[in-house]
């Protein structure tokens, strides 16, 4: 066990004001309303209070704690490197990089030995866009999934002041095509005008949306990528290292992508730290474009902790076996969440999911924020969708998939206690609720912590 935290010296009043002074006031007021405890220390799947309370994460910073927190053997490479040279001097050669990249090599579907590498998901997402823009030249569409998340940096590249970095991926603005989740058909279609340079895609839909595509979809859509010479981008940000019962989801369709995009659990939350993979033939024909130069798909900032974090983190996926694991114990909470959605039809449409990526379809926002809260109240924390203009968003359960089946019992228990809770609120209050959720950024802050009978101030 980690050593705990030193207590802060601010109480919590002190830290929402810092933060909604000099940060987000938004994100402080959510903070706020939800009335959860300063946090101290973490360890596995339980996160501590400086009360002394212990909450059991099945949020997970939304797939980031993949190997629990405060990992052992994590921990101990990063303070390694720590006390070694925690940072990749420009021109040195330092064995971290090449470590990681055997190590990706092993894992990784076969022909995805070319690796870029970035400090967030965003990041290489763009890393993944320039690439494909440089390998395809002339074809400036890309095909996207509605629903789907790669990040929100792109505005970086949109908005540059230097020309010459900008116009050869931007040249009249970017040209998306939009298809609907699932929808092969829709996919063959956009990229039979050859002009389409890549198709981005989350093999398992993430988000608000938890969507496990139909079987044929991803090969379908490889087919018809392969067919048309156009880039296939699988996105394995929320879903790599064993989070769907699979090291990574495009495995259980078969499918190997141009490009690969990972990020959040690869570190096991120490770092963070991107890898964008991509085949030979990808990076090959980047660099045969006359617009290629060594460091245009990356920045300049390789860190040996971040390299040796992720190094470890792979390591223990492995020594843990964890993709078997999270379809193994998944299953159990897959299975307690289905029951859960026959005994509460009023409350849950269904529970979506596979391996230990999964969640709760509610009917409405209302449901989703109530047992969000009622769940919190019992200490257990959920990813919340962050979307309460969804009709049926998707609170997920992401637990790390070190979680023990107790825990995951003691998950469902709650959840049932909450649900029951939820029996005894009238429809209309629902419907009241809802309506207040869609407005509750328009809403005076000092009105939402009374509705949520939160005794903390707003004077930020
Ligand atoms: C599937 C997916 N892609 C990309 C990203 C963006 O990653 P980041 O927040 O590190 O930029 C996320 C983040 O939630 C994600 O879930």
């Amino acid at each position: 066990m980690t050593g705990k935290a030193s207590a802060s010296s601010l109480d919590r009043q002190q830290i929402l004001t810092a933060l909604g002074r000099h940060w987000n006031p938004t994100a402080a007021l959510m903070m706020a309303a939800t009335e959860r405890q300063v946090e101290s220390h973490a360890h596995g799947s339980e996160v501590f209070g400086e009360d002394g309370s212990c909450s059991l994460d099945f949020a997970g910073s939304y797939g980031v704690f993949l190997v629990g927190h405060q990992n052992d053997a994590v921990r101990e490479a990063v303070l390694h490197e720590l006390e070694r040279a925690p940072a990749i001097p420009p021109g040195a050669t330092h064995p971290a990089m090449a470590e990681l990249f055997s190590l990706l090599l092993e894992i990784l579907p076969p022909g995805l030995d070319r690796f870029t590498l970035g400090c967030s998901g965003a990041e290489v997402s763009e890393a993944a866009l320039r690439a494909a823009y440089l390998a395809r030249p002339g074809r400036h569409r890309i095909v996207i999934v509605a629903g789907g998340y790669h990040g929100k940096t792109l505005g970086a590249l949109t908005v540059l002041g230097q020309e010459e970095h900008r116009r050869d991926f931007l040249p009249g603005g970017s040209d998306l095509v939009v298809v609907p989740p699932g929808d092969a058909a829709s996919v063959r279609r956009a990229v039979s005008s050859r002009d389409v340079a890549a198709v981005f895609v989350e093999p398992v839909l993430g988000g608000a949306y938890l969507r496990v595509p139909p079987a044929d979809f991803l090969p379908e859509v490889s087919r018809a990528c392969a067919e048309t010479d156009t880039l296939l981008v699988a996105d394995e940000i929320q879903t790599g290292f064993g989070r769907t019962g699979r090291m990574f989801a495009v495995e259980h369709f078969g499918v190997v992508p141009d490009i690969i995009l990972l990020s959040k659990a690869l570190t096991g939350g120490f770092v963070p730290v991107a890898v964008a993979a991509m085949t030979h033939e990808v990076a090959s024909a980047a660099r045969r474009s006359p617009q290629w130069h060594p460091g245009v798909l990356e920045g300049t900032t390789p860190s040996a902790l971040s390299m040796a974090a992720a190094t470890a983190t792979i390591r223990e996926v492995r020594r843990l076996g964890l993709p078997e694991r999270a379809e193994r114990v998944g299953a159990a909470l897959r299975d307690g969440l289905r029951a859960a959605v026959r005994k509460h039809p009023r409350h849950l449409v269904d529970a979506p999911g596979i391996g230990m990526m999964t969640g709760l379809r509610t009917r409405n926002p209302a449901v989703e924020n109530l047992i969000s809260m009622q769940m919190s109240a019992r200490g257990i924390h959920l990813g919340h969708s962050l979307n309460e203009q969804m009709d049926q968003p998707v609170l997920r359960f992401y637990p790390p998939l070190t979680v023990r089946s107790e825990q995951i019992q003691r998950v469902l228990q709650a959840l049932d206690e909450s649900l029951q809770w939820l029996d005894r609120r009238p429809a209309w209050l629902m419907r009241r609720i809802t309506w207040l959720l869609r407005r509750q950024y328009q809403l005076p802050p000092p009105l939402v912590l009374k509705l949520m009978h939160s005794n903390l101030k707003v004077n930020w």
